[in-house]
C-alpha cells in the first residue's frame, strides 16, 4: 500500500491507499474519494452544511467576488498578489490553503512554488473544491503542477504537525464552526519558522461608527467581525495586522515560531520593592494587618534593603525559630 501525505483526522494515524476504495488508516477508518475523482473526502458536508454546498456555489462566489472588487476599486490580481506575497514562498516549497473555495489563489501560488513545489488545497464544501479541481486544469492550465486537493474540515486538518512551509486562508474564517480551531490548526501544520497568513471580512475599528462603516455593515453584516487577535498562538512572531481592500477585510500575517517567547522570570528588580517576576507572581502571601505592612516597609527602608529581601529575611528567621521551638 502506498503511503500518502495525509493523516487520519479521527485517530491521527498514517493513511495508505486502499485500492479501489480510498484512504484507510490502521484503525480501519476509511475515507472514500469524491465520485469520479481521486480527491479524498475526510469531512462530510452534510455534517455542517454551509452556503457553499449548493450546486452553483462557485458561480455565486464569482459574482460576490466581482462585486467586492468593483465596490472597493481594487483588482483580484492586486489583492491576491499582495496577500500571497506575505507567505514569502520559494520555488519548491510546500504550501497549504484552507477554505480554498473555487481555487482562485491557485495560479498565484503555482507561480510562487513552481513545478517542484506542492500546493495542498482543501475546502469543506465539495461543490467548491471540485470546481477548484476542474478550474485548476481547464481555466488555469495547472495540470503539470503538483496540487493535492481534499474535501476536509479546516478545524480538524488531515495532516501531521510541521508539514508546510506556509499556510494561507482568505474569506471563510468568520463562519468556521470554530474560529480558534481554524487558526490553531493552521499553526499546528506549519513548520517552525513558517509563515501563516489569513484574513476575512472585518471593518477596521475606527471606521465602524462612520457613514462609510454603517453603510457597508448594513449591506453585509459580516463586516462587523473583528480580527480574531485573541486566538493568535502565543508563539507567533513578527505579527502584522492590516486591512485590505479598503479597510474592510482584516489581514493577519506572522511567522510561526514553535518555542515560547523568551522570559527570564528570575532577574532581580533593583529598587524599593525588590523581588522578581517569579517571587511577585508565585510568592504572594496572605493578607496581613495593613499597619504591620506599613511598619515592615518603613523598617526595610530604614535598613536600606528592598522590601522583598527584608520580608524573606524575617520569614526565614521566623521559620527557623519556629523549628527550634518545636
Ligand atoms: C468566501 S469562500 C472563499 C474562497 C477562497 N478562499 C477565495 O478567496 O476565493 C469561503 C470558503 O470557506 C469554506 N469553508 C467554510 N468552512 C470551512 C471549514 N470548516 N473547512 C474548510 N473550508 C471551509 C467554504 O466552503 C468556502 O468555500
Amino acid at each position: 500500500m502506498k503511503n500518502t501525505p495525509y493523516r487520519c483526522p479521527v485517530c491521527k494515524s498514517e493513511l495508505a491507499i486502499e485500492p479501489g476504495a480510498g484512504l484507510k488508516c490502521s484503525n480501519a477508518h476509511l475515507f472514500k474519494y469524491a465520485d469520479g475523482t481521486s480527491v479524498p473526502v475526510f469531512a462530510s458536508e452534510s455534517n455542517d452544511v454551509n452556503e457553499y454546498t449548493i450546486s452553483n456555489a462557485a458561480e455565486i462566489h464569482d459574482n460576490a467576488l466581482r462585486w467586492v472588487f468593483k465596490t472597493f476599486s481594487t483588482s483580484e490580481e492586486e489583492l491576491r498578489e499582495n496577500l500571497l506575497s506575505r507567505l514569502q514562498l520559494k520555488e519548491g516549497q510546500k504550501v497549504l490553503i484552507t477554505g480554498a473555495g473555487a481555487g482562485n489563489d491557485l495560479p498565484y501560488l503555482a507561480k510562487k512554488v513552481g513545478k517542484s513545489g506542492t500546493i495542498f488545497a482543501q475546502d469543506y464544501a465539495g461543490e467548491m473544491l471540485l470546481s477548484a479541481v476542474k478550474r485548476s486544469k481547464e481555466l488555469y492550465g495547472l495540470s503539470d503542477y503538483d496540487i493535492e486537493f481534499s474535501i476536509s474540515d479546516a478545524t480538524n486538518l488531515p495532516f501531521d504537525e510541521d508539514l508546510f512551509d506556509a499556510v494561507f486562508h482568505f474569506g471563510g474564517l468568520n463562519l468556521f464552526s470554530d474560529i480558534a480551531a481554524g487558526i490553531s490548526e493552521m499553526n499546528r501544520v506549519v513548520k517552525d519558522g513558517g509563515r501563516v497568513v489569513f484574513g476575512d471580512e472585518g471593518l477596521a475599528p475606527w471606521l465602524k461608527d462612520t457613514d462609510y462603516g454603517r453603510m457597508i455593515v448594513n449591506n453585509n453584516p459580516l463586516l462587523n467581525f473583528s480580527a480574531p487577535l485573541e486566538h493568535i498562538p502565543t508563539t507567533a512572531r513578527n505579527l502584522n495586522l492590516s486591512w485590505d481592500p479598503s479597510y474592510c477585510f482584516y489581514i493577519i500575517d506572522y511567522t510561526a515560531v514553535k518555542n515560547p517567547l523568551p522570559l527570564d522570570i528570575d532577574v532581580p528588580h533593583v529598587g524599593m520593592r525588590g523581588g522578581s517576576i517569579r517571587t511577585r507572581y508565585f510568592g504572594q502571601l496572605e493578607g496581613v494587618d495593613p499597619d504591620l505592612k506599613e511598619a515592615l516597609y518603613t523598617a526595610a527602608k530604614r535598613k536600606g534593603i528592598d522590601r522583598v529581601s527584608f520580608l524573606e529575611e524575617l520569614l526565614r528567621s521566623g521559620l527557623e525559630n519556629n523549628k527550634n521551638d518545636n
